[in-house]
């Protein structure tokens, strides 16, 4: 891995400790409620193994899992779309993706999620276009992106999404989100015990 993606992503880790803990003063809402480390890797290892170029990532935040997602798809003039609704978190993920090189494969999506999945479902360019989709946004809404970004996701493509495990306070929404994937005839998947539970899920069929 290039040593200033490193460099960045140890910063973040870091801050994302300091603000678990509440060492440093910041408001429930500008949190960064970032991926675990070894999430990172897991999903950096995906993308390498699938040599991926197309991400959608859904719940940016200050961008620590889109600069793990930037580092693994750089050498395939790869590109990312990402989704954020929050202002000041979009700011704080630019300055790092020019910290951390990456702004130029990045682009940033301001606004609510679904409205912007729905602006991207009735793009022609868009349909089958990811082989990569991260949902990690609110988590009422999940089983509504995983249908908006579906027809958006290649065959073979991966979906992973966060917090199928913790915190508890979601345990009920991704139950049912895990249910939904149970029954549904056009996907694979599985739920992995790495970070917070990480839904690893892949499409087999239109
Ligand atoms: C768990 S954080 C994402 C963490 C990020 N993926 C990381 O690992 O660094 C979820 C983010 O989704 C954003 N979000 C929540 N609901 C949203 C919505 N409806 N539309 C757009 N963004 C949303 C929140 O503002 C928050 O920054």
């Amino acid at each position: 891995m290039d040593d200033t993606i490193v460099k960045v992503l140890e910063e973040l880790e870091e801050r994302s400790i300091l603000e678990k803990i509440r060492k440093v003063d910041v408001l429930p809402e500008e949190r960064m409620l970032a991926i675990t480390k070894e999430t990172g890797e897991l999903l950096n290892m995906i993308l390498r193994i699938k040599n991926a170029q197309n991400v959608l990532e859904i719940g940016m935040s200050t961008g620590y899992s889109t600069i793990w997602f930037a580092d693994a798809i750089k050498e395939n003039k790869g590109q990312i779309f990402t989704i954020e609704k929050n202002p000041k978190k979009i700011k704080r993920a630019e300055e790092n993706f020019k910290k951390a090189g990456v702004s130029e494969i990045i682009k940033i999506n301001q606004g609510n999620a679904i409205e912007i999945l729905e602006e991207y479902s009735k793009k022609q360019e868009f349909q089958k276009f990811f082989d990569f989709v991260f949902i990690d946004a609110d988590k009422e809404n999940v089983v509504k992106y995983f249908e908006l970004a579906f027809p958006m996701i290649k065959n073979q493509g991966v979906i992973v999404t966060d917090n199928m495990l913790y915190p508890e306070k979601y345990r009920e929404e991704m139950k049912k989100f895990s249910n939904y994937l149970k029954n549904h005839q056009k996907v694979n998947t599985i739920t992995s015990p790495i970070g917070n539970g990480e839904e690893i899920t892949i499409k087999i069929s239109d």
